[in-house]
């Protein structure tokens, strides 16, 4: 029996895909990678922004027309999207056979034996309890030398314009016993890094208190110095300086923080409940720099929030400035059911508006990426590299520690393999560098 799986949203999906398939293993599923000889087609689905879910709805008429042209095909959508609109995705999208929600994996055995026998099936329960710790997922990517590893589940931040913790479910760690089983599986089959991944890893919390984020990230880095580590997301308020000191202690722990910030308007960050101010976060990015100095930062925003005015967005563009980040996600507020901001406020920025502040911040940030390039102009990085670049395969491609791509002239190396790089020119998305004599 074939399975193919399409992945969308974040890491903590892609890393949800690879539990699934080891669940499906054990009912005689093996992975294709094309969907045309599938018997099963699951789609990890996202629900962060509508336009999010409009691809999937894209992807879904296309294996129910295959469907209809008589493939013996069971669809089934996973993840996110599954939880938010329950059975309502099975009375819409009438060729879809199961929906699963991010919880309910390990009774996918029995939901596609339920699919097989003709009839819907559906789980979309929460639990508080569910991490899949004992589940060794399969590996998915295909250069078996970066690797995404769950710390933990859920979010209780309930932000007012998120969605997550309605499709995530609450906040809980996963046993740290369990994380260094998987860490030391990878190691032992060839992984250079590994990445910790969390909502909100500030908060990983084992047994109240027994371990926190900041003593496992330093159980991880002492596992193998040569096995780079990475985690996300940081989350502002929450992020301590312990976790900083620590990542300034190892080496191998990579110099690199995700710290979503959204809007430099304190006013805005307030309408967001996001539980910190514009000096606050200035505050948390000085620590950062005074504690790892070598650090790259990135952000996400997000574009024309409910009652967001044009001094509210400036804020936003100077507070870019100011931090000089090294890159952004940028996004348009996009009303999502049941948050808060759907219920209590007024989605009241045009699409317009929205449409313009966008692309002004992305200009922003393109000139601040180009000038954060520009600076390692002439310096030398320890590259992992990642794999054969797409525009030539006379380059390889891989990250330094802050986490940037730096392409480089293949001669004998390897993907893997880690080397050194000078990087001698770039642009605002990519370094170039040559391999010192
Ligand atoms: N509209 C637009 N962007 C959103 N994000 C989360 N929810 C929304 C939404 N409703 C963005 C935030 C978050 C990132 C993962 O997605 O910037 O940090
Ligand atoms: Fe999308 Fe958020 Fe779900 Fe990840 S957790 S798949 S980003 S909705």
């Amino acid at each position: 029996m074939k399975l193919y799986i399409e992945t969308y949203g974040c890491q903590m999906n892609v890393a949800d895909s690879e539990v699934v398939v080891s669940i499906l293993a054990k009912s005689g599923y093996e992975v294709t990678n094309t969907h045309e000889d599938a018997n099963l087609v699951l789609i990890n689905t996202c629900s962060i922004r509508e336009n999010a879910e409009q691809r999937v709805r894209g992807r879904l008429q296309l294996f129910a027309s295959l469907k209809r042209k008589g493939h013996e095909l069971l669809i089934g959508v996973i993840g996110c999207m599954a939880e938010r609109l329950k059975e309502k995705l099975l009375e819409e999208e009438y060729l879809v056979d199961l929906v699963v929600g991010p919880d309910a994996y390990r009774d996918l055995p029995k939901l596609v034996a339920t699919a097989e026998s003709g009839q819907k099936a559906i789980n979309v329960l929460l639990s508080r309890e569910e991490t899949y710790s004992d589940i060794s997922p399969v590996r998915l990517d295909k250069n078996g030398v970066s690797a995404f590893v769950s710390i933990m589940r859920g979010c209780d931040n309930i932000c007012a314009f998120c969605v997550v913790p309605f499709t995530r479910g609450r906040e809980r760690s996963r046993d740290p016993k369990t994380i260094a089983i998987e860490i030391q599986k990878l190691i032992d089959s060839g992984y250079k890094e590994v990445t910790l991944l969390g909502q909100n890893v500030d908060k990983y919390d084992w047994n109240n208190g027994e371990m926190k984020f900041a003593q496992l990230l330093e159980t991880v880095a002492q596992m193998s110095d040569t096995m780079r580590v990475r985690f996300a997301t940081s989350y502002p308020q929450h992020m301590t300086d312990d976790v900083l000191h620590t990542m300034a202690k190892y080496e191998n722990i990579c110099k690199y923080i995700h710290l979503p910030v959204q809007s430099g308007s304190s006013k805005m960050l307030d309408a967001m409940k996001r539980g910190y101010t514009r000096e606050w976060y200035l505050e948390r990015i000085s620590a950062i720099r005074s504690i790892v100095p070598e650090v790259s930062i990135s952000s996400d925003f997000i574009a024309g929030f409910c009652s967001e005015t044009e001094e509210d967005h400036k804020e936003t563009m100077s507070l870019m400035k100011e931090v000089g980040f090294d890159y952004s996600y940028m996004f348009k507020y996009s009303e999502r059911p049941n948050t808060y901001a759907h219920r209590k406020l007024t989605d009241d920025v045009s699409e317009e508006v929205k449409g313009r502040r966008l692309s002004e911040i992305i200009d922003v940030q393109t000139q601040l990426s180009l000038k954060s390039n520009q600076r390692d102009i002439g310096k030398v990085f320890e590259v992992l590299i990642e794999g054969v670049s797409k525009k030539s395969d006379e380059n390889l491609f891989g990250r330094n520690t802050q986490n940037k791509v730096i392409v480089f002239p293949r001669k004998n190396y390897a993907i893997g393999d880690f080397v050194n790089v000078r990087v001698t020119s770039c642009t605002s998305a990519t370094l170039k560098g040559e391999l010192p004599e």
